[in-house]
């Protein structure tokens, strides 16, 4: 791909907080997670957590929740800084999230407004199988997706 930005995804850890903090707060304007859950998020040693860096900027970031009785991987969260997307950056961070957690089925929630990530998703195999009524902040209803891998 042409002016591909040579980026690397590796595990991320509690320093990284800052920049993930930063990164929660420019993609998730309404939803941004406190900062007491973020670190619970990147200390948990039960947790996918996958950052993308150009350099030592963190630029995109997944969290993955395996549940591993029920075969489940749930998507907890996804994010790439505004002026890094459209560069297949999250495409990478989460066929590389669902990699890790290895569950034969993958499922995550998205808000029924935002159509960009319900694009990627649908791109990478993933269906609506549910509607969460008012499940956002603000009241808006969440939908369900889920792929089998
Ligand atoms: C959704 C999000 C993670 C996508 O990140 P990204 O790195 O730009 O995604 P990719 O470059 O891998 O996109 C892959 C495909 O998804 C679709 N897509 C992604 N963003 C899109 C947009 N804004 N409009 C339309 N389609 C879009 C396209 O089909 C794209 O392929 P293309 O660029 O070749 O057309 C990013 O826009 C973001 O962080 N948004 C705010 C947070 C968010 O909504 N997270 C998801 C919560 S469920």
């Amino acid at each position: 791909m042409i002016n591909q930005p040579i980026y690397k995804l590796s595990p991320a850890g509690l320093g990284d907080l800052n920049q993930l903090r930063a990164i929660e707060k420019a993609c998730f304007p309404l939803d941004a997670w406190p900062m007491l859950e973020l670190i619970g998020v990147l200390i948990m040693p039960t947790l996918v957590k996958i950052k993308a860096e150009i350099g030592d900027k963190m630029i995109g970031f997944v969290g993955g929740d395996a549940h591993r009785l029920e075969g489940v991987g749930w998507i907890t969260t996804l994010g790439v800084l505004p002026q890094y997307q459209r560069m297949g950056i999250a495409t990478a961070l989460l066929d590389q999230c669902e990699q890790q957690m290895g569950m034969p089925v993958v499922k995550l929630t998205v808000r029924r407004s935002n159509l960009s990530a319900q694009t990627l998703y649908h791109a990478r195999g993933y269906q609506q199988i549910d509607v969460w009524k008012s499940y956002y902040e603000g009241g808006e209803d969440g939908l369900i997706l889920q792929k089998k891998l």
